[in-house]
């Protein structure tokens, strides 16, 4: 889970390979260091963000028309200078992405042949074994595939060596890594958007694959060595996707897309009038009739929108879900149902978690399996025969915003084409639907309106450390993702609970020092909402209630009060996710945090 960048090029490529981090610093962010070749291997590093390594560089005048980079998210050793990439080998040095497995004992091994070790990194294996295999006799690219033939795990690397400064090798398995072609230049990247500052033409390095990088010339062999052709892809991802624009944060951002994010969601359905199967791929219609239930595999926020979905699905559908934290599933031993629709859920498509769960679920025999994904060309989507697009555009901030409510959309969409194939809905029904769903950026429009009342209530959350959010029914889900987003941005203890459980353990916490958050829609559940409302109160405890204008509600002391403006039936989970997530960013800003590159997380969570 951290970034890489390199670059080949006739003009100094330090301020490319600084921009380059700069923009994939959402998968890491704790240390940074880059090498470059001018005239012998230069080295720097330092623990911290980019920012500082840039300054590091400005103040060494680093220059070199070749150089690699890195961004980190530390998994073996502590973020410090020390452990930050690349590491060095002689004249080698490897920045990596990924987690190999089997590091100790081949560490075990080289040190038995003298070979010593500067880091805690797994990665500096990937150094010596390089060297190792060049002191053999090798060429730099035998001596790459030679070295990750022994790797167990997954890496992207990239490779330079001092005595031949015209080539930068990488190689992938199980990580994203990209080629961009420049015009008499060319690049290699962890994601597209490193290199939009430098070109469009991006080629999508496959598991196995090595490439050969030089200023003329892109070669890359399969995993069995054999020399093959990769598409070049115009990428379509717009410089100002990736920019701040007037905001300042990427998660203000991107709660403020969500109303055009959710739209191009939707722009497949926009003009029909009744949904078709085939929203999920070709032959989704002919797989999706066969299945009679849904097993969802998701982690994270995008596990809550996988729990929302169980709530539509059964009611709507009329069909069993279960929904598995992709983690915990990975290593059950679940009993498959071969006639179940598994559908994963990502934002980044790249969840190690959510690869594995799927891994084991093919090969428990489930044969049906769709991704519901908002990276095109994921590891994920590639492994799945149905998807799901959803087109938030990129998510920098490692809070997940924007890409829970369109997941929430496709995943209507999902309820809704079930529902139709087995008649669970009439057409008039549909419309209706349909005509709702078409309205939803509008009421997310009119939800953001809410901000400066939520912006009050932040204060508060800011200077409490813990926290309790409360829902019911499907809103017990949206409780869970607010917990979520208070405690990864703003560090404030807080935890989700179904009102109705609070009286069986939580109450205990309840006194004037925890604020208590209650979504409260006009649903079926409202009225026993109100007598849970009514047992935090009687504790002294202070009561922050998003409430749905039918839901009837009034200010009173110790409870305060946020009417939002649309109630949208069956669609209430979505709106009600937006003062939530305004809730943890204020409260953080309140903080001092840094909201787009929280302490201790990353935004793809690469390795285990
Ligand atoms: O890319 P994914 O949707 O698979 O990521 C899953 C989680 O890591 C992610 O949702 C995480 O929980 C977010 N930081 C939450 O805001």
């Amino acid at each position: 889970m951290c970034g890489i960048v390199g670059a080949v090029s006739a003009r100094n490529i330090v301020p490319v390979l600084l921009e380059g981090l700069t923009q994939l610093e959402y998968r890491g962010y704790d240390s940074a260091g880059m090498a470059v070749i001018d005239g012998g291997l230069k080295r720097l590093r330092s623990a911290g963000r980019v920012s500082a390594l840039a300054a590091l560089a400005g103040e060494n005048n680093l220059n070199g028309n070749i150089g690699i980079a890195h961004t980190r998210w530390a998994t073996h050793g502590a973020p410090s200078e020390r452990n930050a990439h690349p590491h060095v080998s002689g004249g080698i040095a490897v920045v990596h992405n990924g987690i190999i497995e089997n590091h100790q004992a081949i560490r075990t091994r080289l040190i038995s042949r003298g070979y010593e070790f500067t880091s805690d990194t797994d990665s500096e294996v990937i150094a010596h074994l390089i060297h190792a295999r060049l002191e053999h006799g090798d060429d730099l690219v035998g001596a790459v595939r030679a070295t990750v033939s022994e790797l167990e795990g997954a890496y992207a690397i990239a490779v330079l060596r001092d005595s031949d400064p015209h080539r930068m090798v990488v190689a992938r398995m199980g990580v994203p890594l990209l080629l961009g072609v420049g015009a008499g230049e060319n690049f290699a990247a962890s994601d597209a958007s490193a290199l939009l500052q430098v070109t469009r033409n991006m080629i999508y390095l496959q598991d196995g694959d090595v490439a050969e990088i030089t200023v003329r010339d892109l070669h890359i062999s399969d995993a069995h060595g054999k020399p093959v052709e990769r598409a070049v892809h115009v990428s379509e991802m717009s410089a100002d996707a990736v920019g701040l624009g007037p905001y300042q944060h990427f998660m203000q951002k991107e709660i403020f897309e969500q109303p055009g994010a959710v739209a191009n969601t939707l722009e497949m359905v926009v003009n029909a009038q009744s949904l078709s199967p085939e929203l999920f791929g070709v032959g989704a219609s002919a797989v999706l009739s066969k299945v009679d239930s849904v097993l969802i595999l998701a982690c994270g926020t995008s596990y809550h929108a996988g729990v929302v979905a169980r709530y539509w699905i059964e009611a709507i559908a009329g069909i069993p879900c279960n929904v598995e934290i992709a983690s915990e599933y990975r290593y059950r031993d679940p009993v498959p149902n071969p006639r179940a629709l598994v559908v994963t859920i990502s934002q980044s498509g790249e969840t190690a978690d959510t690869l594995a769960a799927l891994e084991l679920a093919k090969s428990l025999g489930h044969e049906f399996r769709l991704a519901i994904c908002n990276v095109a060309e994921s590891a994920l989507v590639r492994a799945s025969d149905l998807r799901f697009l959803t087109r938030a555009g990129p998510e920098i901030g490692v809070a997940s915003t924007k890409a829970f409510t369109t997941q929430l959309t496709a995943l209507v969409l999902l309820t809704l084409v079930l529902a139709k194939q087995r008649g669970r809905i009439s057409t008039d029904r549909e419309r209706t639907l349909l005509e709702a769903m078409r309205h939803l950026p509008a009421a997310l429009s009119h939800v953001l309106l809410v901000e400066p009342l939520v912006k009050k209530w932040a204060g508060r959350f800011a200077k409490s450390e813990h926290a309790l959010f409360l829902g019911r029914g499907i809103h017990y889900p949206i409780a869970m993702e607010g917990a979520l987003k208070l405690k990864e941005i703003s560090y404030v203890h807080a935890e989700a609970y179904p009102a109705g459980e609070l009286k069986h353990g939580p109450l205990a916490l309840v006194d004037r020092d925890m604020p208590v958050v209650a979504i409260a829609p006009g649903d079926a559940l409202i009225e026993k909402l109100k007598s849970n409302m009514q047992e935090v109160r009687a504790r002294g405890g202070e009561l922050y209630v998003l409430a749905d204008q039918n839901a009837h509600i009034e200010p009173s002391e110790g409870m305060h009060v946020i009417e939002l403006p649309d109630h949208a039936g069956i669609l209430s989970p979505i709106l009600h996710t937006i003062p939530l997530q305004l809730l943890a960013y204020h409260a953080a800003l309140v903080r001092g945090n840094d909201v787009d590159k929280p302490r201790n997380l990353a935004k793809s969570v690469t390795v285990e």
